[in-house]
């Protein structure tokens, strides 16, 4: 993958169009084109980063929905809540496990003295269900009016890039596959991947009901 994005990369500083690849490829940093090594890791934000996370949201989006029939049913009869429902399977699902930070200066969170210097890793599934800025929140609420308050998509200069995109998307797939098999239902069975980045479900059995 790394070899096939190298290629198009290059192809894109020889044959530029209006595309993201060409921005990337054609992007300069103190003057200079990117080294491969910096090529290498935009391409694998791109495969990666905008793939393994909607992708996962998605089927965990179809587990939810199974676990929470009321839910289901509300957003069946009130499409109109599928844009907030969106950001509720996100908030839920949290795809991206956790981010590295290092501390710049002395700090303290939550009675936690942070020292300069030391790294911190930042669970975004914990922020996504304290019970301080969300209400039950292991409970999948369709109608939850701070649902867009999660930070799966991180928070601050390197906010995810896709955010919009990746919520786009979703909406609209939950209303294509919501919208031909309203009783789609998990069949219970479901392999999730040993990864502690991202919360990668590789198999997860659907049974699809109109
Ligand atoms: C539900 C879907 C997604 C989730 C939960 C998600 C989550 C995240 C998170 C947590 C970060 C790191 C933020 C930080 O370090 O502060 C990030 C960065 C990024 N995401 Fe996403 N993402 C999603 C979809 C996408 C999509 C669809 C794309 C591209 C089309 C994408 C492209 C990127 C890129 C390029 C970065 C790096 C930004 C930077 O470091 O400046 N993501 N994302």
């Amino acid at each position: 993958m790394f070899a096939y994005g190298r290629d198009i990369l290059k192809k894109r500083r020889a044959e530029p169009r209006e595309d993201l690849l060409t921005a990337i490829a054609n992007a300069k940093l103190d003057g200079e084109l990117l080294a491969d090594e910096y090529l290498d890791g935009s391409w694998l934000l791109i495969v990666f980063a905008g793939n393994d996370t909607t992708r996962n949201t998605l089927s965990g989006a179809m587990r939810l929905l199974t676990e929470f029939p009321d839910q289901r049913a509300k957003l069946a009869s009130q499409p109109d809540l599928m844009a907030n429902a969106a950001n509720e399977f996100i908030r839920m699902v949290s795809p991206v496990i956790y981010m590295r930070r290092t501390a710049t200066r002395d700090t303290e969170i939550a009675d936690q003295a942070i020292a300069e210097g030391e790294k911190v890793l930042m669970y975004y599934g914990a922020a996504n269900r304290d019970p301080a800025m969300f209400d039950n929140p292991d409970a999948l609420n369709v109608e939850r009016a701070n649902s867009d308050k999660h930070i799966a998509f991180g928070y601050g200069p390197h906010v995810c890039v896709g955010k919009r995109v990746a919520q786009i998307q979703l909406e609209e797939a939950y209303r294509q596959i919501l919208g031909r098999y309203p009783k789609a239902t998990w069949t219970g069975d479901i392999d999730i991947a040993p990864n502690n980045f991202v919360h990668a479900i590789s198999r997860l059995g659907l049974r699809l009901v109109g």
